[in-house]
């Protein structure tokens, strides 16, 4: 395995949830960590955090879904080893009861604004390194329709860039389903608390994943140098059930 001590690993959306959990993790083996996110208060908690613990770690404020942004963020990002993007909006809800501009919002933010994370980190990643993004599983295409077709999308993405890519460097994704993460944050708690108990039945394991769990996987992506255009689920076996 390689290592990722003294690596430098940046990761959008590594200020929260488990991205934030992903950095913790990294930095526990010597990684040195840029953070992005669009909240400023998140973003100094993640640096205290991470800074606590001895590790190197810089922030920049930056809303991924801004292509411009975007832009201008990757032309002040030194070249780096591997990049994590937790990017991804979410919606419930089939095609028929759905705005279309919904639908597109959702796109937008899972599909779109990964592709061109990809295009922008491929020209800023050393030899070796790797790209992970954040799919999903556990919604269907008639209840959670942008969703849904977002991370076939970004499991495309993952499959293209891995052989655009290679041998110089690997991509691949991790597919969360339902955790309870400050995702949820303005959602109501008994709505939380009902979509909680939901999953805890629906998912074969009759348990939510820690967030370590889902954080343990980023790491071994990034460290494992022989797997490649993956997507792996780490949702307690939902898609499983009918
Ligand atoms: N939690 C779940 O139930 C679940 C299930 C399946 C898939 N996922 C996927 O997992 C990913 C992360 O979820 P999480 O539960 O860890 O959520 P979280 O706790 O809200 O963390 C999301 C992180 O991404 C950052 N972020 C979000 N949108 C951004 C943008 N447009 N530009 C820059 N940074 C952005 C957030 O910072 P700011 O808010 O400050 O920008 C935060 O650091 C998402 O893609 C989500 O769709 C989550």
């Amino acid at each position: 395995m390689n290592t990722l001590n003294n690596k430098s690993i940046v990761i959008i959306g590594g200020s929260s949830g488990i991205g934030g959990q992903v950095a913790e993790l990294a930095a526990a083996e010597g990684a040195n960590l840029t953070i992005v996110g669009r909240n400023e208060n998140r973003l100094e908690s993640a640096k205290k955090t991470l800074k606590a613990v001895g590790a190197k770690a810089e922030t920049f404020q930056c809303d991924a879904h801004d292509h411009q942004q975007l832009e201008i963020l990757f032309r002040q990002l030194k070249p780096f080893d591997h990049l994590v993007s937790m990017v991804g909006d979410v919606m419930g809800g089939g095609f028929l009861g759905s705005d279309l501009s919904e639908i597109r919002r959702v796109l937008e933010s899972k599909f779109f604004t990964n592709v061109r994370i990809g295009q922008l980190a491929a020209e800023k990643l050393n030899d070796q390194g790797s790209l992970v993004f954040t799919s999903g599983t556990g919604g269907r295409a008639q209840d959670a329709s942008g969703s849904y077709v977002g991370n076939l999308g970004i499991n495309a993405l993952v499959e293209g860039l891995a052989v655009e890519l290679a041998p110089k460097a690997r991509v691949n994704a991790v597919s969360p389903t339902w955790t309870l993460t400050p995702f949820w944050r303005d959602v109501p708690t008994i709505q939380v608390e009902h979509i909680q108990s939901h999953f805890k039945q629906k998912i074969p394991l009759k348990r939510l994943a820690q967030i370590e769990e889902l954080a343990m996987t980023y790491i071994f992506l990034m460290k494992n140098g022989f797997v490649t255009g993956q997507h792996i689920a780490v949702d307690g076996g939902i898609m499983l059930g009918s």
